[in-house]
């Protein structure tokens, strides 16, 4: 939902690392990009270019800067006012082009504003929100005292600005009266600064400086940074001083490169079995047949005991992981739970119960609804949990208690490998639950984990196995069908939502989930040879009732595609096309078969020539409502 990425450096040429940045960033948007940079020559110079960040480096190529510039700022778009083309393209510049902004986020009340500005004589070149933020500085920075040699100018009429400005935004502003400083600010959007020896770096996510700094700080929302080559300072938009220690990302800077992969969906997929280990293996205690957290509201049994319902609420593949979590909570610790749309749960006024837990699932810990149905929860004084991979995030930092996924930076937008550690995850609470509940002994829970740690080396081995060949052979044949159904009951329903989800996301061909049982009351209208239907058929009691739908499907002259556990012989006669996968404990099949339908998706996109790191009209992080 647009990155933003901005450095000052003591001397050289900052503009590498800022096109450098933004291909890091470039997940969150790619509508449209833009570069701004103030040149040794004292020039504030834009280059701006519609479409994928390679539109705009080969701008750059035709029309490069006037000179070494040390200080800029840059922007990837998804566009949410104004069409995606170059005039609507960041950075956005006031009327005497004197000034710069990026911003990701919207200022509702932008309308107001630009009339307002208009009327004093403003002149405006986009559609965008964004463009009254470079006027109000314009306007704020002639009206106050002081010239270029007052440092602190460009930050009071950032502050003045921002007291008329209401939205949500992380925005940064280039001056080219103030060339050693950027001034950025953020409110409900993200935005982190890294701190390097000679330069420090302001940007949407911290991938985008991983490979210069680990060093970062996170800010929070109504903060305002006046950051120099030589570090920072930060201050409340009521102008009092912060002061925050920087966190330290162990992250490694390699993983958010492709390690000789030709997708990163593709590499994040085959980290699968590293990522179990990640999220789950240093908190397995075999002796007490437990699970122990890091943060204490985990551990407290009393506190476990006194849940009386469990609220999972998320968006995208990390509710389709609740709907999973749902089953794990009601098996493991018989403790009611239900998952919902984070954009429902949060405008529902959901009946408060006494005891409930809200446990809200995001990668990102920024999406936009996610937050809203959290903070609502809080509101209505429900404790607040989240499973939540960024690290330093909103939500990681205003959830009560937090279980990270360990899952590294996840760059292809379709989650793969995060989706993987949230089951990880909720597997883990849901043993903690059921330990401290009494619903699990000690043995059970010592075979849940034993279970779990067996469970890497079979995901090993579906990857390197035969499958991949199995499901290029299909997607070679079906890459042009009409449409996919995915089937599946209980445990494997949720699954069955993520493959089609994958599939819709990324080759763009209609794709739709659904419980196996209710296929009768209406999809099954659909079933003909030109609908590939895909049944999750491994082991599990309701086996048997699954193959009952298979054969509806196959009576109707259905394309049969069947994911069974290894050495199921009754699903051979029933479906065209058998994926065996390992076979694993029911609980933890959907680790195992949401795999080869990553892998279907993946294989039918690129067979479509779709870009499957960068899928048209999405975004990875989704910042606004
Ligand atoms: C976007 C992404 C999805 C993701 C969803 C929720 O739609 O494209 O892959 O599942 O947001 O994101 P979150 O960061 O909250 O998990």
């Amino acid at each position: 939902m647009c990155g933003i990425f901005g450095a000052v450096a003591r001397e050289g040429d900052v503009s590498g690392a800022l096109l450098e940045g933004l291909r890091r960033l470039e997940y969150r948007g790619y509508d449209s990009a833009g570069l701004a940079v103030v040149t040794t020559r004292g020039d504030l110079e834009v280059r701006r270019a519609e479409g994928r960040l390679a539109a705009l480096a080969a701008r750059l190529r035709e029309s490069s800067f006037g000179g070494s510039a040390s200080v800029g700022i840059g922007h990837t778009r998804w566009a949410t006012h104004g069409a995606p083309v170059e005039r609507n393209a960041h950075p956005h510049r006031d009327c005497g082009g004197e000034l710069v902004v990026v911003h990701n986020g919207i200022i509702e009340n932008y309308l107001d504003l630009r009339r307002d500005l208009a009327a004093r004589g403003h002149r405006f070149a986009s559609e965008t929100d964004t463009e009254v933020l470079a006027h109000l500085v314009e306007e704020n920075l002639k009206a106050g005292a002081g010239g270029p040699a007052d440092a602190g100018a460009l930050a009071r009429a950032v502050h003045v600005s921002l007291a008329g400005v209401r939205g949500a935004y992380a925005l940064v502003v280039l001056s080219r009266s103030h060339p050693h400083t950027l001034v950025a600010a953020r409110a409900d959007v993200p935005l982190c600064l890294g701190l390097a020896r000679d330069a420090t770096y302001c940007a949407s996510d911290v991938p985008a400086f991983l490979d210069r700094t680990r060093e970062v700080i996170f800010l929070h929302n109504g903060e305002v940074a006046e950051i120099t080559a030589g570090g920072y300072a930060l201050r409340r938009l009521e102008g009092e001083r912060v002061e925050r220690a920087p966190t330290r990302i162990d992250w490694d800077a390699a993983a958010v490169e492709r390690g000789g992969y030709p997708h990163f969906m593709l590499k994040e997929i085959h980290e699968q079995p590293d990522v179990l280990a990640a999220a789950a293996f240093d908190r397995l205690d075999e002796a007490r047949g437990d699970v122990r957290f890091e943060d204490p509201l985990f551990d407290d049994d009393e506190r476990w005991r006194k849940v009386s319902r469990i609220d999972l609420v998320a968006c995208g593949s990390a509710l389709h992981a609740g709907f999973v979590g749902r089953f794990y909570f009601e098996r493991l610790a018989r403790l009611p739970a239900q998952a919902d749309f984070a954009s429902e749960y949060r405008y529902r006024a959901p009946l408060p119960a006494d005891g409930a837990l809200f446990l809200a699932i995001s990668q990102s810990g920024e999406t936009a609804d996610t937050l809203g149905a959290a903070r609502e929860a809080a509101r209505r004084g429900l404790p607040v949990a989240a499973i939540v991979n960024a690290v330093g995030s909103t939500l990681w930092r205003e959830a009560h208690g937090v279980v990270g996924t360990h899952a590294g930076p996840e760059v292809g937008v379709a989650a793969t490998k995060t989706f993987l550690a949230q089951l990880v995850a909720l597997y883990l609470l849901a043993i903690r639950a059921g330990r401290a509940r009494g619903a699990l002994t000690v043995e059970q829970g010592r075979s849940r984990i034993h279970d779990l740690r067996a469970l890497r080396a079979h995901l090993g081995a579906l990857l390197e196995g035969q499958t991949r060949a199995a499901i290029a052979r299909i997607a070679e044949r079906e890459k042009d069908a009409k449409g996919f159904l995915f089937l599946g009951r209980g445990l494997q329903y949720p699954i069955a939502l993520e493959g089609a989800l994958k599939l819709k996301e990324i080759s763009y061909l209609h794709a739709e989930g659904y419980p196996a049982g209710e296929m009768k009351h209406g999809p099954i209208a659909l079933v003909e040879k030109a609908l590939p239907v895909v049944a999750l058929a491994t082991s599990s009691p309701l086996l048997e009732k699954t193959f009952t739908n298979m054969q509806e499907v196959r009576a109707r002259g259905g394309k049969l595609i069947a994911i069974c556990s290894r050495g199921e012989a009754a699903a051979s006669e029933v479906a065209d096309e058998v994926l065996e996968v390992p076979a694993v404990p029911e609980d933890l099949a959907p680790l195992v078969n949401v795999i080869p339908l990553q892998l279907l998706a993946y294989e039918i996109a690129r067979l479509r020539g779709c870009d499957i790191d960068m899928p048209r009209n999405l975004a990875k992080s989704v910042t606004v409502e």
